[in-house]
């Protein structure tokens, strides 16, 4: 059994990256510690250095998805033994980063990998998927649209005949909230993105894209030409000042709009009425907010993948383990990943 690990730290607040060796916890009660085989690389994790927010104690062990094996079960587990695969959502409490060769994870919010899914894919899930899920279809937490899961009994096509919009439909949580929705019925099903990548959000369930470089009327009149009706929810999972305005001129009075970034919307508009209610989302699992509703996800989402109803998103395997992730992490921030995950396998350090 493993005792020490190799880790990814930040260093200190606006810190570096610098990886260093370090004990292997032990999972408490209810959790599971899993041996790292890959982690998804996420927007959030170069923020983190940038901003000097989310997280207080240095240094520090990010990092949000992961997927690998089991190696050992905390104490009242039962669903889960050492072997196998499974993937989660990680924490900035630094034993559950997951920038690391062993994490922690909640087991009542991990789920199994479905061998028809590998776990390089598999680590694409957690984050994205969530973020989706928690901002539309938690029942639990005020800060969703609350709209019924498409992965409960019943939920499957309950929104048929309703336009839907997401703003960044081909970002990792863009795909996410495609198939989502998609899952819940909802046509026509709208996204934006470049128009490039507009044959794989079709193939994930989008009926129209929409070019993200048109200016906000023009991207009105190209949306009222698709439909007439009032969209109830749009989600910007691009959340820029930009996007957030356009969501909101295109949103139905009364309508919810699901956000992933603070909130940008002009005064003047928000004072104006129709009133609107817009929805700034923290998305994570492990939150005591978000657990029961995480959980009603987890119980589903080996199922899911395994229909094939969830489709990880597409991913690129970063060289060198842990000591890969720093220059994956500024090819995101200046905006070079498009349509794909970037992913590294931390047992592969140097
Ligand atoms: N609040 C939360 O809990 C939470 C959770 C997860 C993510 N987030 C935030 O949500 C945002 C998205 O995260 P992500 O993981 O999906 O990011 P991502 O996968 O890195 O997003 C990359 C995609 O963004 C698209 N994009 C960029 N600007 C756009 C625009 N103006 N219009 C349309 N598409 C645009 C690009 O589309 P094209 O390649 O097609 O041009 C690209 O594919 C980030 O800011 C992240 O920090 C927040």
């Amino acid at each position: 059994m493993a005792t020490s690990q190799k880790a990814l730290f930040l260093t200190d607040k606006h810190g570096d990256w610098v990886v260093n060796t370090t004990d292997v916890p032990a999972p408490d009660r209810g959790q599971l510690l899993v041996r790292i085989e890959a982690t998804a690389l996420n927007p959030v994790d170069w923020k983190i250095r940038e901003s000097g927010l989310f997280v207080q104690r240095f240094p520090a062990v990010v990092g949000s998805d992961a997927a690998g094996s089991v190696d050992r079960v905390g104490e009242g587990v039962r669903d889960f033994a050492p072997g196998d695969k499974v993937l989660f959502q990680g924490f900035f409490n630094t034993v559950q980063g997951t920038f690391q060769q062993y994490a922690l994870a909640n087991a009542d919010v991990t789920a199994k990998v479905p061998t028809n899914v590998s776990v390089d894919a598999a680590a694409t899930v957690p984050l994205g998927l969530a973020t989706a899920a928690l901002g539309l279809f938690d029942q639990y937490c005020d800060a969703s649209a609350k709209l019924f899961p498409p992965w409960d009994l019943g939920g499957r096509g309950k929104y048929a005949g309703q336009p839907f919009m997401v703003f960044g439909g081909s970002g990792s949580v863009g795909q996410y909230v495609i198939q989502l929705a998609h899952l819940a019925g909802f046509a026509p099903l709208i996204a934006t993105a470049s128009p490039h990548n507009a044959p794989h959000l079709q193939s994930l369930g989008a009926t129209h894209v929409l070019d993200r470089a048109l200016p906000a009327d023009a991207l009105q009149a190209e949306v009222r030409k698709i439909t007439r009706a009032p969209i109830p929810v749009i989600y910007d999972a691009v959340a820029h000042a930009t996007t957030q305005n356009a969501a909101y001129d295109v949103l139905a009075p009364g309508g919810r709009l699901v956000l992933t970034l603070p909130e940008q919307i002009d005064e003047a508009k928000k004072a104006a009425p129709p009133a609107k209610h817009v929805i700034h989302i923290v998305a994570n699992v492990n939150l005591p907010e978000r657990r029961k509703a995480g959980q009603s996800l987890y119980a589903k989402l080996s199922g899911l993948l395994e229909e094939g109803a969830i489709k990880p998103n597409r991913h690129e395997v970063l060289p060198n383990g842990l000591a890969g992730i720093p220059d994956g992490l500024e090819r995101m921030k200046k905006g070079q990943v498009s349509a794909h995950k970037l992913v590294a396998r931390p047992l592969e350090t140097p």
